[in-house]
């Protein structure tokens, strides 16, 4: 499968490109700027130059599905957010609709179900993701919606805990476990329709698939 990767310069979506080229998949990553092209196609990808607030221009043309895992990140304010990972993804899924590119699996976040789950500090960002999610569900595009805790640094374990549609607490998951879930959506359809939150856990990730495609049944 040909995937297009948005935020693949680092972070999840940095290790979202390992996982796939890992898996012998094919790997067009979107980057910014001209000298992030060098980077990523030493890895094995094909980068094509794209900004969530700019040109989107034949980014999705000729793939299969898109991997959404960019995102303005915490520093830099509600207005950011709004352009950025609220605009900049509804325009990635308008422009997979209208290319024909079917599958799309997004990173969203833990609590986007209600953003009164979350702090006062990020309910803006999880109202962002919150109607992120909506508009992708009823997209009509083949969509999975991973929805993990608080991101960490370490080392993938392959085991996690899913919540469908949510868990009962707050947990944290290392960025390589979700870059395992998010590619492992990718190879299921039986994920398809599906909202999820994940955080670290216990069951290895094709059984907590298996329980996410369960739900769906
Ligand atoms: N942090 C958490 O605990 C947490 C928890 C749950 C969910 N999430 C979600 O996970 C997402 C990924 O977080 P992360 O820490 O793994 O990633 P990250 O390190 O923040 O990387 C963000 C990626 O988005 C790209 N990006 C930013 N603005 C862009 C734009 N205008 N156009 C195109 N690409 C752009 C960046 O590219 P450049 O290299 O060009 O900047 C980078 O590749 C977050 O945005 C959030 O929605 C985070």
């Amino acid at each position: 499968m040909d995937v297009l990767v948005i935020g693949s310069t680092k972070g999840t979506g940095h290790l979202v490109v390992s996982e796939l080229l890992g898996r012998g998949h094919g790997v067009r990553g979107m980057v910014r700027s001209r000298e992030q092209v060098a980077a990523l196609e030493d890895r094995g990808a094909t980068a094509v130059l794209g900004d969530l607030e700019g040109s989107l221009d034949g980014v999705v043309e000729g793939v299969d599905a898109v991997a959404f895992c960019a995102g303005s990140g915490s520093q830099t304010g509600p207005d950011a957010t709004l352009r950025v990972d609220l605009h900049g993804a509804v325009r990635v899924i308008d422009a997979c609709v209208e290319a024909g590119i079917p599958r799309f699996v997004l990173l969203s976040s833990i609590a986007a179900d209600d953003p009164m789950r979350g702090s006062a500090a990020i309910r803006h960002y999880l109202a962002a993701m919150h109607a992120r999610d909506r508009i992708l569900a009823a997209s009509g595009l083949d969509a999975t919606i991973v929805r993990p805790g608080g991101l960490t640094h370490d080392a993938g374990t392959g085991r996690i805990e899913v919540g469908v549609p949510t868990l009962p607490s707050r947990g944290s998951i290392p960025r390589a476990d979700v870059a395992a879930v998010l590619v492992g959506c990718l190879e299921r359809d039986d994920t398809i329709g599906a909202t999820f939150e994940v955080i670290g856990g216990q069951t290895p990730v094709e059984e907590a698939l298996d329980q996410v495609a369960a739900s769906l049944s």
